[in-house]
């Protein structure tokens, strides 16, 4: 591994997922455990960039070296990567970002009835899509994609969509792969190419993914 790679560049990561609030005693996630993130965060920091994790709610400890900014909400994630990107060469957004969150977030603790409860929600802003909307000329951005058909098609959909250059797609169906693990099966994606890798670390991702973001700054 060459620990010089990135010297000199600013790292954005976004990990793990986000809660949204019901009311002061409960909320709404998924099952993101962020390890795909912190390994990324991890693997730039050994490829000496200088690193910022804007982290959801997870068990893991920041690797060290690497800045964090801790949020709970999509909005306050939003906030967050729309303050620390100004500052960011590549931006990485590994987060499982809620799409939607309860309409109110009630003051107190929503009672129980004999009736059925119906909740309304309403749409999160979409980080990765404003982003790549916002991003400088010199700024490379990285997206994620979870998918569990037409995998190709559909992340090819999103990294044109959200303005990404480079989409890592994984299939939630493919043993290895997604939530909890420490490896993953992905397809990498960049506007002109596309290949399906075999399992891998998500440490080891993180390096290829880094990699390829510095080789598609050196081809602009
Ligand atoms: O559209 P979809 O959620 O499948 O896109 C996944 C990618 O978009 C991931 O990189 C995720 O971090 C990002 N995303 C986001 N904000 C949202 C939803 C997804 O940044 N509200």
């Amino acid at each position: 591994l060459d620990e010089s790679l990135l010297e000199g560049k600013r790292v954005l990561i976004s990990a793990g997922p986000t809660q949204e609030s019901l009311d002061p005693v409960r909320y709404i996630t998924n099952h993101s455990s962020g390890k795909q993130g912190y390994a990324i965060a991890k693997a730039a920091k050994r490829m000496g960039a200088e690193v910022t994790l804007v982290s959801g709610p997870v068990h893991l400890p920041i690797p060290e070296g690497v800045k964090p900014v801790f949020v709970t909400s999509a909005q306050e994630m939003f906030t967050a990567m729309k303050e620390e990107s100004v500052q960011a060469d590549y931006i990485i957004m590994a987060a499982a970002v809620a799409d939607y969150r309860p309409a109110v977030a009630a003051q107190d603790k929503i009672k129980k009835t004999g009736e059925d409860l119906v909740l309304k929600m309403v749409r999160n802003p979409d980080i990765l899509a404003w982003i790549g909307q916002h991003k400088a000329p010199n700024q490379i951005v990285c997206g994620f994609a979870m998918e569990t058909r037409d995998l190709d098609q559909n992340a090819r959909e999103k990294m044109i969509k959200k303005n990404c250059d480079l989409l890592i797609a994984n299939n939630l169906k493919t043993p290895g792969a997604g939530f909890q693990t420490d490896t993953n099966v992905v397809t990498i994606m960049t506007q002109d190419h596309l290949e399906h890798l075999p399992k891998i670390a998500k440490e080891d991702l993180g390096v290829l993914i880094l990699k390829t973001m510095k080789e598609i700054e050196k081809e602009r």
